[in-house]
Order: C-alpha cells, then structure tokens, then sequence
C-alpha cells in the first residue's frame, strides 16, 4: 500500500507540474497508470466500505427496504438512482443507506463524508459487471427527475455563462481545454465508473463530487450532494452510458 500511495503523489505532481494530459504521459508515468489499473489504491476504501455496510445495513436489510430479494440486488442497484417508494422520492444509494439508518435509530453519516463515500462505493460494486439498467420513463418521479436533469446539464449559470453541456457535447468532445480533453460522459461511462480512485486528488470520489469539481472548475454555483437537482444530474448523466458495465472502483486523472 504504502509504495503505491507513494507512486500516486509523484503521479499528480508530475501531471500539474508538466501539464501534461492522458496523451502525454510520460513513460514512467503510464507504467504507473498501468500498475494502478491493476492495482487501484481505492480497493481499500470500498474493502473498508463493506466493512461499515456490514455492520450497520447488511445486504439481507438493503434488499428488503428496496422490496427485492437478496438475489435481485444487484441488478436492481445497476438501475440506480430511481423512485424508492418507502421515501417517496428518487434517490441515490447513499440516500437510501442513510433512510435505512435512520430507521434503524443509527447515527446518520452525511452524504458528503468519506465513510459514506466508501459505503457509497462499496453498495455499488455488488452490481460489477452488470449493464446499467436505469428506466427513465418507469414512473412520473423518475421522468421528472430526468428533466430537471437535462435541465441543469444544459443551462448556462456562473460569470462564464457555461453549461455541462458546453464542455460535454458530441459537438465538443475531443477538443482540448487547456491540454485536458473534453469527455463524452457517456463514452467515458461516466455512470458506471464512479465512486473512482481520483489520482489528481488522491482520494476516492463519487459522481455527484465529480461534478462539483467541475461546477467549481467552470465558475457555477456548486449544487449540494444529495439535492434533488443533483440526484437529478446523476440521473441525467448515469442514462448516457445505459447499457455499459458496471465497474467499481473506477480509476481517473
Ligand atoms: C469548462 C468546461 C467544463 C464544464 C463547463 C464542465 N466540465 Fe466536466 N469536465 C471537463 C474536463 C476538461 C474534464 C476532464 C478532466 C480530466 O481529464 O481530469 C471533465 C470531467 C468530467 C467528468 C468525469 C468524466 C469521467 O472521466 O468519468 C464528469 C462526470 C463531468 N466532467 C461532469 C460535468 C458536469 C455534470 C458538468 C456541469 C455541472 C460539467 N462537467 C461541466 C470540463 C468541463
């Protein structure tokens, strides 16, 4: 562990200090990469993840919140976020873990800590190698959400006037901004690779960070974790790689 923490903080300097993109990795660099790809440092989070879902959720009480059976489970998380019927609202499974905690008269663990990251991480890794399944015309609540959504992911805000959509368009994708490529979250899987080791930051990151990072990045007000405009956002973005696989923890720049 300890050499690989190591590797990752001379990756991230030399990324900054170079500038340098996925293309321009140096030699050492992409070895390192490599090394990562089979080795990624944040397997220990999700490890540590499973540990605390363990004990206090377990598999056996999740799937009986949901209403599945044990057995479905990971098929039905593959479809997620979606309208949970015992909270009345479309949530992601981080949401749903803290109503299960709630109900259990369990201290609550925000959304935006690095337990529920790595609880977060772990739920969603019992759907590895399932296809993303999400049905967004399934009721009234996940059709809503999907509109508010593409609402949010096309609307210009901030001081630069940008959009998602600015950056991540068929029409964009593939120019660079400032030496970084602009990705096709869809192409990128950008729904089933996250909660993902973050090697510019060195930590595990979920989606809906992700894109605070770059709300943050592009000058737009930050939406809060677990909002229903964000939740909406994940909706909206986890449908554009419906179809692809499901593998956590992802590994990104
Ligand atoms: C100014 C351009 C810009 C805007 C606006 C922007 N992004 Fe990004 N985004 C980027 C770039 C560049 C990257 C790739 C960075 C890298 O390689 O580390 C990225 C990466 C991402 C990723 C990670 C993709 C992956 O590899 O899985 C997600 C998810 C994402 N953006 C979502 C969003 C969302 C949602 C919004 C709107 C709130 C948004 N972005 C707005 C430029 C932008």
């Amino acid at each position: 562990m300890k050499k690989v923490i190591i590797a990752t903080a001379l990756l991230s300097v030399s990324l900054f200090g170079a500038q340098a993109t996925q293309f321009s990795m140096s030699k050492a660099d992409r070895a390192m990469y490599q090394e990562m790809l089979e080795n990624n440092p944040a397997d220990i989070f999700v490890e540590e993840g499973g540990e605390f879902f363990d004990e206090l959720i377990g598999e056996k009480d999740f799937a009986a919140f949901l209403g599945v059976s044990e057995k479905d489970l990971p098929k039905y998380i593959a479809g997620f976020p979606r309208y949970v019927k015992k909270i009345d609202m479309v949530a992601g499974l981080d949401q749903v873990m803290q109503a299960i905690l709630a109900q259990k008269n369990e201290k609550p663990i925000k959304l935006k800590s690095k337990k529920m990251f790595s609880m977060l991480a772990y739920v969603k890794s019992l759907a590895n190698e399932e296809k993303i399944n999400l049905d967004v015309n399934a009721d009234e609540h996940i059709k809503a959400a999907y509109a508010l959504g593409k609402k949010v992911y096309e609307t210009p805000r901030g001081g630069r006037g940008l959009a998602c959509l600015s950056c991540h368009s068929q029409a964009t994708v593939g120019l660079a901004l400032r030496t970084q490529i602009l990705p096709n979250l869809g192409a990128v899987n950008a729904g089933g690779t996250w909660p993902a080791y973050r090697m510019t930051k060195s930590s595990l990151r979920t989606l809906q960070r992700r894109f605070q990072g770059c709300m943050k990045n592009a000058l737009l007000a930050v939406i809060p974790i677990g909002s229903p405009e964000m939740v909406a956002l994940e909706v909206y973005v986890t449908n554009m790689a419906k179809g692809k696989e499901i593998a956590i923890p992802g590994l990104k720049r």
